[in-house]
């Protein structure tokens, strides 16, 4: 079993924005936020609240990964998760999915919530590897293309 990869994983700072859209530029599946979708997840008076954090190679420092969620009424939503294309399959995603667990739990959220495309099995097989169970699907929920969303959820209690 090889060593997990050393990160700093720390909140996202405005400064970072750049950077995280490049991770998802070149990634169809990862959601295409603009940069105020961003501002605003930076915002800590904006509602809802929300954890944004990326991921370090503590070496270089290079950024290489980031994930976001949003906290509504005690759960949370999984809003988007990514690692840089040349990184992926190194344990970052899991890594990165850890931290933020820890985070919610922090703050007493009970479960987290998600939706993914059917077809992306890599974040499938993420999620699955984490716990996650599946809890339905939303026919025809994605658009371009138009696909079924895969409905997952995690108790942290
Ligand atoms: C999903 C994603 C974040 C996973 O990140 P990652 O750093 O590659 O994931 P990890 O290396 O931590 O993999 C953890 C586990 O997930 C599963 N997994 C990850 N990538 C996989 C792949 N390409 N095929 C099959 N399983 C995969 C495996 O179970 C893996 O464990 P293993 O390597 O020991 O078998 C990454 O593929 C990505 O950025 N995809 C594009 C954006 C996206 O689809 N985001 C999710 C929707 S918002």
């Amino acid at each position: 079993m090889t060593d997990p990869i050393a990160l700093l994983i720390r909140p996202m700072q405005v400064e970072d924005i750049p950077r995280v859209m490049q991770i998802t530029e070149c990634q169809p599946e990862a959601p295409h936020w603009p940069v105020s979708a961003y501002e605003l997840a930076l915002n800590p008076n904006a509602a809802p609240r929300r954890v944004a954090l990326v991921a370090e190679h503590l070496a270089s420092r290079a950024l290489v990964g980031f994930v976001v969620a949003s906290l509504v009424a005690g759960e949370a939503e999984l809003e988007s998760i990514a690692v840089a294309a040349e990184a992926q399959r190194c344990g970052l995603g899991g890594q990165l999915l850890l931290k933020l667990l820890a985070a919610l739990k922090d703050l007493d959220v009970s479960r987290i919530n998600l939706e993914v495309r059917a077809s992306n099995h890599p974040a499938l097989a993420l999620y699955a590897r984490h716990g996650f169970r599946e809890t339905g699907r939303r026919i025809g929920y994605y658009a371009e293309p138009v696909e079924d969303a895969e409905l997952m959820c995690l108790d942290l209690g």
